[in-house]
């Protein structure tokens, strides 16, 4: 059979599969997670009971929320040698990098790799949950040649990540702050990562495979890569009064500006970055923070004016992530680390109503050449 005529160049607005974890309803402003607000999540609840929501399909229960914590937190040990796999990657490495070998090194070591029964990715997910944060935070400190920092059994789950990356106990408020970031981050739908994660699940391959195929599109600038290139951004215009013909400069040389659009709603805002701005604010303490502020501020408005274009996430994630201290190399796989709850209840989905991915093309080249 020979594929139809219609070609939408990058999937825009193809509808890939079906799924009932999630859905942006841009009409609405609103991103349907399981039927939640992920901004009502993301105000009210932690983020292991919206990763169980995710995974489980519901809410948890207090016993629930229970057991999915401390099957969790009983995974944030080293496990088999991957510290020293770690250790052993070239110190100037990208730390998504790390975290994909870290991923493949874990799927090495792991007894139900080739199961896709509900319990055993179950088991995974677990396992990955409690894993991974530690993988993001310590490969900052072993590609610093640090020791590693493992977690503190006082504190929950995102002050833990958050204390492995900086060394440093959070406030109630910082931890509050980033539980609140990787909740936001936890799932969107269909972005090219999640496609990854599934069309790579639906060959039957492991979990572990689809997951690191995610990390490799996440990473992209044009994705996940968006919140430190935001970061460097802001940071290389120096003073308020640069903001503006720094933008204008970059927009007369066409280029893009990290953190703006969207290819879903690109002329309307993003619910998430509104409620990072919002963090954003809470976080400022001193004169500095508060000029930051305006900076970004100030390049929100001017995108708006030249473009009519709204910032993204990553616009307003990235100085939340800076001024809870995390090193900007780390925010694309921290992003990574909260997106993975959604990852894992994708390809869930995609084990439980698999359908191979084998697209058709629209066929450019020559025809009919002939041999000598
Ligand atoms: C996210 C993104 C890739 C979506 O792109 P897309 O759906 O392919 O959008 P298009 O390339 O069709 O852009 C449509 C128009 O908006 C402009 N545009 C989109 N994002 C822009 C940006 N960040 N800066 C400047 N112009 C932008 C394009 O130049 C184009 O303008 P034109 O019609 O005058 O040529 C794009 O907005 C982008 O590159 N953003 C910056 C990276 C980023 O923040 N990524 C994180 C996403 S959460």
């Amino acid at each position: 059979m020979n594929p139809s005529d219609e070609y939408r160049p990058g999937l825009e607005g193809v509808v890939a599969t079906e799924t009932a974890i999630s859905f942006l309803d841009v009409d609405h402003e609103e991103i349907v997670i399981r039927g939640y607000d992920l901004i009502a999540l993301a105000r009210h609840l932690d983020y292991l009971s919206v990763a169980h929501l995710l995974i489980e399909g519901c809410l948890p229960s207090p016993g629930e929320n229970a057991s999915f914590t401390k099957g969790v937190l009983g995974h944030q040990t080293w496990e088999g040698p991957i510290e020293n796999v770690l250790r052993n990657l070239a110190p100037d490495g990208h730390l998504m990098d790390f975290l994909r070998t870290g991923l493949s090194c874990l799927a090495t070591y792991d007894p139900d790799l080739d199961d896709h029964s509900t319990d055993a990715t179950l088991r995974q997910a677990l396992r990955l949950l409690g894993q991974i944060p530690m993988i993001v935070a310590n490969s900052y400190h072993i590609k610093h040649q640090q020791p590693s920092i493992l977690p503190d059994p006082e504190l929950g789950y995102s002050a833990n990540f958050l204390y492995m990356i900086t060394g440093r106990k959070p406030t109630i408020q910082e931890s509050q702050a980033f539980d609140q970031l990787l909740t936001v981050y936890s799932e969107h739908e269909m972005p090219n990562s999640t496609f990854a994660a599934i069309v790579i699940a639906s060959t039957l391959t492991d979990l572990y495979g689809a997951l690191v195929g995610a990390t490799a599109s996440l990473k992209g600038p044009l994705h996940g890569g968006a919140n430190e290139a935001v970061m460097r951004m802001v940071l290389d215009m120096e003073t308020i009064d640069q903001v503006e013909p720094w933008l204008l400069a970059k927009l007369a040389a066409k280029e893009r500006i990290m953190g703006f659009g969207h290819r879903v709603y690109m002329h309307q805002p993003d619910p998430r970055a509104v409620l990072m701005k919002e963090l954003f604010q809470q976080l400022v303490h001193t004169p500095e923070q508060e000029n930051l502020f305006e900076m970004f501020t100030r390049g929100e408005m001017v995108m708006q004016r030249e473009k009519g274009l709204y910032p993204n996430l990553d616009y307003y994630a990235a100085p939340v992530y800076y001024l809870l201290g995390i090193p900007i190399e780390l925010y694309t796989p921290i992003f990574f680390a909260a997106r993975s709850a959604g990852l894992i209840a994708h390809i869930r989905e995609q084990y439980a109503h698999n359908r191979l991915f084998r697209p058709r093309v629209r066929y450019t080249g020559a025809r009919h050449l002939q041999l000598d």
